[in-house]
């Protein structure tokens, strides 16, 4: 038998069938080189497409590292502002506020306040970078002292219509502070309509709302509640973020959100959820945005550090994953680390 292989004529494999047919169709012929590659590539990361978040605590100076989320960190207002600006020169075109409040109360009632951290923050950064847009994530979590996302009622459960005049009233808050975006993340029902209303009627029409339309009682927010202080006190969140095992629910809640009057709607977390990015994609015309969530950042920073993957390419896989499922934008804590390195790599 010869010992070089002649892959027209296998006679000995084959054992006598004639030849194999020879491929005209090649695949491969697109993955030749880097360049060709990159001129095929169907979806490609920008800077863009990126949303940084900001968590905001009382003080000055203060510049605290969150243990669970290494690289990432609370700001006072001063050094938000710096943090923003970072943001805005990396090329990114939104960050998205946070807020840890002074103080904690059952009527969440730092929320509406306009001397609170994230009031403040908008002021500050609006007027250091108008350019730049602001996000507000709008929740009652951060301020309740049960750390559920809205008010309760005697018996323990969550008011739902109660906690959207909450919510509307935040809103309305943080829209006469100049902010661009307000993103309802509660899951409380009716509250994109409340809230659309309470900003039309204070005369706040142009003010978008990103809703959190889809989002899933997940483990993956772990480190966000140390990061926030937003763990329930008791219970958990299950009885209105939505269950994993439901996709078609997703489509519901999205449609209902479109209807109500949200602007861009919102996927969370990203990562076990492309399918339902897929398919609320295919079911609503406004941009889909999905949350690249605490958790998954964790992972891959303790993978990293370990060296048990590479961080660079493990991440541009992961976000470019987002954009392949249908998001067009991405809420995730390497944004910066990222639209700075593509910049770079355009120079
Ligand atoms: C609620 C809110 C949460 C996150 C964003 N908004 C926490 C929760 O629902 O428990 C999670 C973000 C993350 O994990 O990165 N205000």
């Amino acid at each position: 038998m010869s010992s070089t292989f002649d892959p027209t004529t296998m006679e000995s494999v084959l054992d006598g069938a004639g030849t194999l047919p020879v491929p005209t169709i090649r695949p491969r012929r697109l993955r030749r080189t880097a360049a060709m590659r990159r001129l095929t590539a169907e979806n490609r990361l920008s800077a863009s497409d990126l949303v940084q978040p900001i968590f905001v605590v009382p003080g000055e100076g203060v510049e605290r590292d969150i243990a669970s989320m290494p690289g990432v960190k609370q700001f006072s207002v001063d050094r938000a502002v710096e943090e923003a600006r970072a943001c805005a020169a990396s090329g990114i075109p939104a960050v998205i506020l946070f807020g840890i409040p002074p103080e904690k109360d059952d009527a969440a009632s730092w929320l509406g306040r306009a001397d609170g951290p994230v009031q403040r923050a908008i002021r500050a950064i609006k007027s250091a970078l108008p350019e730049l847009l602001v996000i507000a994530d709008l929740c009652g979590c951060e301020y309740t002292s049960h750390g559920h996302c809205g008010l309760l009622n005697p018996d323990g459960d969550i008011d739902n219509d109660r906690s959207v005049a909450l919510l509307a009233r935040g809103a309305v808050s943080y829209a006469q502070c100049g902010v661009d975006i307000v993103a309802p993340s509660d899951m409380m029902d009716g509250r994109v309509a409340a809230i659309r209303a309470a900003l039309d009627r204070a005369e706040h029409q142009d003010i978008a709302i990103m809703s959190y339309a889809v989002k899933y009682a997940s483990a993956f927010y772990g480190p966000f509640r140390e990061a926030a202080g937003s763990t329930p006190a008791f219970g958990d969140r299950r009885t209105h973020q939505m269950d994993p095992p439901n996709a078609r629910e997703a489509v519901k809640e999205a449609l209902l959100d479109v209807a109500e009057g949200a602007d861009i709607i919102l996927v969370k977390p990203a990562l076990s959820y492309l399918d339902v990015v897929a398919s609320v994609r295919r079911a609503v015309n406004v941009p889909v945005a999905v949350y690249n969530v605490s958790g998954e950042y964790s992972m891959i920073k303790a993978a990293a550090a370990r060296g048990w993957i590479d961080e660079e390419r493990a991440v541009d896989e992961l976000l470019v994953s987002c954009k392949r499922a249908g998001a067009s934008i991405i809420i995730t804590y390497f944004a910066r680390s990222i639209a700075t390195r593509l910049a770079k790599a355009q120079r």
